[in-house]
């Protein structure tokens, strides 16, 4: 079998484990069954944006579903907070209770969930707005989001997409408010010893606006649902009474209670995904081919003349062709082997940076590889996030340890320092400009922002997990012995001959990053959407491929980048090697800024602040974890060749 033959092959093993794993109750996540009638709660989550008809993102902050100007029905002795992990907080999600009745296996057919509301003309512009920008109602049944009916053009598969629409818009582009809601409950029958057990497997929603529904006011009269086709619309120079109303189905289902997420977990245009990869993949192969070829064949010959060089010069009767082939073309990377290995500007901020890159390139790939093994399935909502957190805290001892090690052989000599500022410098820029951009959106008065409680949990974690463990690490690092270079340094550093054309600074820098960048670029577009239009992403064993391919042409690029500088008689490789391959997260806010562009249309500017801002942090992550693959990668590139030649 050819290896072209066997990428999709065991692309599709990888895929398939997701699958295979939710055979697996995990932690918390056992079904609940429920008998016949009993009752079911729902809970009600924050109001989110998805993409408007013309398929772009008009806002960014998500609203709490009790928020005054909505109206919606509130629980008779009020709502209550269900608790959550703190990852599914950050993530926006804020989770109440609700007055819906719902029994098991138990159609309803008309419901009022309270007597009507009016809705003055302040809280009907803001709903009206909320509506065009295309917000969605999100309802929980049994842990599953409740879900509109989505059609794949592509496929021609249906899938449940999470949310439903808070309303719609007509030819006119007025706005019609949702206030009738069918909710449609697939279950499945299990038998336990004769008795049946009823499990939900999956819920729908139809919403529909209707203009004449009403409560039932007098005793034994029932609620009255309206008719279809007669829209409600919030009237904005007056009030407007609504009665909210819902009907409940259920549908027996063959679904089994293990795979109900699989009709939720849509891939969206696969062939795009298997596209792009199997494009990176031949790209990375031929990458890999290309520095693989220069390393061995320019290397081998390099080392074998430097070494016969070394040999002919030591010994006077050596073969004069041998030297004069030597003292020809001797101006590639050996010169600077006395240079190569002296400390680099600012040694102290780049090795902060490489542990904290090292931190979170374990950090990334552990979660890549638990997601890939369905650790992480959406069934535990927020587990990701908080795992994420979580993991990366431990990961602090890694941090200190390589920063220490890094500083210690660079020479370095504030040990205090780097110990100190390992852990604070860069969580803090961090955490900093999260908390200014939370501000922004608690301004705005959106339920997107973090709670102060959940802020200070997460300064806890920090201080009390994080940095205590990044100091054990640094201590355990400066206590060994330096690593040293297998050349010595001169005393006096060489001349820098200037660099032309590819090998001056930016230009060099920005075509490093773009080999990565483009690995990473489809899959990092669906992570976006789904990111900003809170979608599930699933993708992972895409992901676990491509987070691959980009660790492998991040560390090749550099190689190849570092290769050609020193042969240009340029020692001074490690910063440029590190911001190098760090331009790939360079790359991924400018792919932000783009996709902002064409496909977001705020109108605010704490909306673009928020954007932008987010979209900043995420490409300052991605710098430091690419940068610090690329200078690793190069580092440990030099020594190998730096170690194979003779020098005195
Ligand atoms: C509920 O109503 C639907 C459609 O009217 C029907 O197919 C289903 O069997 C009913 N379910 C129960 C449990 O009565």
């Amino acid at each position: 079998m050819r290896f072209s033959d066997q990428i999709p092959l065991l692309a599709s093993a990888l895929l398939a484990i997701p699958s295979l794993s939710s055979a697996f109750y995990l932690p918390g996540v056992a079904p609940t069954s429920y008998d016949k009638d009993q009752s079911v709660p729902v809970f009600v989550n924050s109001l989110t944006p998805g993409l408007s008809r013309d398929d772009q993102l008009h806002s960014v902050f998500s609203f709490e579903y009790y928020h005054t100007a909505f109206h919606f029905c509130r629980p008779q002795d009020g709502y209550k907070d269900v608790r959550e992990s703190l990852g599914s907080i950050l993530f926006g999600d804020r989770i109440y209770t609700s007055p819906l009745e719902v029994h098991m296996a138990k159609n309803e057919t008309c419901q009022a969930m309270c007597e009507q509301v009016t809705f003055e003309d302040r809280d009907a512009k803001f709903t009206n707005r909320r509506i065009a920008q295309g917000y969605n109602i999100n309802w929980l049944i049994d842990g599953l989001p409740a879900a509109q009916l989505n059609l794949d053009a592509n496929t021609g598969t249906e899938f449940y997409n999470p949310g439903f629409a808070l309303g719609s818009l007509d030819e006119n582009g007025v706005a019609l408010l949702n206030n009738h809601f069918d909710i449609i409950i697939d279950y499945h029958r299990v038998g336990f010893g004769g008795k049946d057990k009823y499990r939900i497997v999956g819920v729908l929603v139809q919403p529909d606006s209707r203009k004449d529904a009403r409560a039932g006011t007098a005793e034994g009269e029932g609620a009255n649902c309206g008719t279809r086709g007669e829209p409600l619309t919030l009237s904005e120079d007056g009030d407007t009474t609504v009665t909210w109303t819902y009907s409940v189905i259920w549908r027996e289902s063959g679904t089994a209670w293990a795979t109900r997420w699989d009709k939720y977990l849509h891939v969206y245009d696969p062939k795009i995904h298997w596209f792009s990869l199997i494009n990176s993949a031949v790209f990375v192969v031929f990458l890999v081919g290309m520095v693989s070829m220069i390393l061995v064949r320019a290397l081998k010959k390099d080392i074998a003349r430097y070494n016969r060089l070394e040999y002919s010069l030591d010994d006077l009767d050596g073969t004069s062709a041998a030297v004069e082939d030597g003292i020809q073309e001797d101006s590639g990377w050996k010169l600077v082997h006395g240079d190569v290995f002296r400390c680099p500007k600012s040694p102290l901020l780049l090795s902060v940076l490489l542990g904290n890159g090292a931190q979170l390139f374990m950090m990334t790939g552990v979660t890549v590889v638990f997601a890939l093994l369905g650790l992480l399935s959406p069934a535990n909502r927020g587990f990701l996030a908080t795992a994420i957190l979580l993991i990366s805290a431990v990961f602090g001892a890694i941090g200190g340890y390589v920063s220490s090690r890094v500083y210690k052989a660079f020479g370095g000599e504030a040990w205090k320092r780097n110990i100190v500022m390992t852990p604070l410098l860069i969580p803090g820029f961090i955490f900093g400009v999260f908390f200014l951009l939370n501000l922004f959106v608690w301004a705005k008065g959106s339920s997107g922002a973090v709670p102060f409680g959940t802020m200070l949990a997460l300064l806890l974690i920090w201080f009390v997990i994080s940095v205590p463990l990044s100091v054990v690490g640094s201590w355990i690092g400066f206590r060994q012995a330096p690593l040293e270079g297998p050349t010595k340094t001169n005393q006096i550093p060489r001349q820098v001959p200037l660099m032309s054309g590819s090998l001056r600074t930016i230009p060099s820098i920005f075509l490093t990053g773009i080999l990565p960048f483009g690995a990473i670029f489809v899959e990092l577009y669906f992570i976006m959407t789904s990111l900003w239009t809170n979608k599930i992403y699933y993708m992972f064993g895409f992901l676990f491929l491509c987070y691959g391919l980009m660790i492998i042409t991040s560390a090749a690029t550099t190689i190849l980048l570092v290769y050609f500088l020193l042969c240009a008689e340029n020692y001074r490789w490690h910063w440029r090697a590190f911001a190098g391959a760090g331009m790939t997260g360079g790359y991924v806010f400018l792919n932000a800024l783009i996709f902002w562009a064409t496909r977001v249309s705020f109108g605010g500017l704490t909306g673009a602040v928020l954007y932008v801002g987010y979209s900043a942090l995420i490409g300052f992550v991605v710098f430091i974890l690419t940068g610090s693959i690329g200078f690793f990668a190069s580092w440990a590139f030099i020594h190998r060749i730096y170690g194979s030649i003779k020098v005195d």
